[in-house]
């Protein structure tokens, strides 16, 4: 019960594998005299990281292991700096490899790592959340935060693979796990109107972390998003759509400090507000909007906020988006079920109006 996507990028493709029990590092072969630096979090390796060392010790590789405080605040250029002090001890050369075992921020700290040690050493991602499965782990942006916002240090760097092993779900906590859906759900408006009814068919499978329909909608959402990468690896242009609801998601992450949304969640009630909007200014259906806010409630998410942050301060916010420009945010917006459009402007007071009319409600998050 695998299977194989191909992320076509020249040169620089690489193969992601998706299933159970999956071996590691098949990309490097069998190779003595190369050397591994295992990146974890200290609530994933515990977990995984024996299984991950051993995987990469059967192939003749040489393994050492670092393991950085789980959560946001290691993306940084301090830990980034422990790693390339770890990377010296261990002696990696230019024919080593960084892997990631992890969530996204592991994966994005490992790989900007990977990117910039020795000028580029191979990287392996082996992600252990869904937003990393179905998100961060493909696509090769790889970044540090700095004190003043988030992802301002990067690259863009591929990795050699990806392997996705769907048993370690089994682990990550519930909130953790939902957030991730949030992401998942946004594929199937992006970019997959079939994909969207599955989801509807299979709404108990999914939240009960159900192997087989996990192995579906992980391998349809990373062959989407290889095939937008494949298309436009720099964000010149369609890689912009994977922002489906993100301006105000990144608003309400600023405006609320990074501690009290999981990323996922903030999408989701980002998608709703764009839903809005492209129900006012695309033609996107009120069916549509209905549809896609009963998907996110059944699935646990927030679709809307009793206490919204002011208007004020979420435009302002909006403002320092990156598409944002000439403080006219760039939004994608949804025409139909599986078609977005890229850089719609809308006009100044729908944007208010429409925010103003999302239903007020509480949201209480799992917390398991
Ligand atoms: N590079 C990209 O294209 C891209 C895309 C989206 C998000 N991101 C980045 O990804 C990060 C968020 O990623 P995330 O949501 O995976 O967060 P995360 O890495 O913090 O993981 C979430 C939590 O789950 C734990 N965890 C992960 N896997 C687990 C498992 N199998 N069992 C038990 N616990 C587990 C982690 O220790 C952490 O506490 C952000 O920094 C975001 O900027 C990057």
């Amino acid at each position: 019960m695998a299977k194989t996507i191909k992320v076509n990028l020249g040169a620089r493709s690489y193969d992601i594998s998706i299933g159970s029990d999956l071996p590691i590092g098949g990309a490097l072969g069998n190779k003595s005299g190369v050397s591994a630096l295992v990146v974890s979090d200290t609530n994933v390796a515990p977990l995984y990281m024996e299984r991950c060392i051993s995987l990469l010790e059967k192939r003749g590789i040489t393994v050492f292991s670092a393991v950085v405080p789980a959560g946001e605040l290691s993306k940084s250029l301090d830990s980034a700096a422990e790693l390339y002090g770890n990377a010296v001890d261990a002696g990696l050369d230019r024919k080593s490899v960084i892997v990631a075992l992890g969530g996204g921020v592991v994966g994005d700290l490992a790989g900007f790592v990977a990117a910039t040690f020795l000028r580029g050493v191979k990287f392996l991602q082996v992600p252990t959340s869904l937003l990393a499965m179905v998100d961060s782990s493909v696509g090769g942006k790889t970044a540090v935060d700095l004190p003043q916002g988030k992802n301002l240090v990067g690259a863009f760097y591929q990795p050699i693979e990806v392997v996705v092993d769907l048993d370690s779900l089994d682990t990550l906590p519930e909130r953790e796990y939902i957030s991730g859906l949030g992401e998942v759900v946004k594929y199937g408006v992006i970019w997959d109107a079939e994909l969207f009814d599955y989801f509807e068919q299979n709404i108990d499978a999914m939240l009960s972390r159900d192997k087989g329909v996990l192995l579906n909608i992980v391998k349809r959402c990373c062959e989407i998003k290889a095939e937008v990468v494949a298309e436009d690896e720099r964000e010149g242009g369609l890689r912009a759509i994977l922002n489906f609801g993100h301006t105000y998601a990144h608003a309400l992450e600023t405006v609320s400090g990074y501690d009290k949304w999981l990323h996922g969640e903030a999408v989701s009630l980002g998608m709703v507000y764009a839903a809005k909007l492209s129900a006012t200014a695309c033609g996107f259906s009120e069916d549509n909007v209905h549809r896609l806010i009963s998907l996110l409630d059944k699935l646990g998410l927030p679709t809307s906020l009793d206490e919204p942050p002011a208007w004020s301060k979420l435009r302002a916010a909006m403002d320092a988006d990156k598409k944002t420009l000439n403080s006219v945010p760039h939004f994608v917006l949804a025409e139909r079920m599986g078609k977005v459009v890229f850089g719609c402007d809308v006009e100044e007071n729908t944007l208010k109006k429409v925010m103003i009319g999302v239903e007020r409600k509480k949201y209480e998050h799992k917390n398991k």
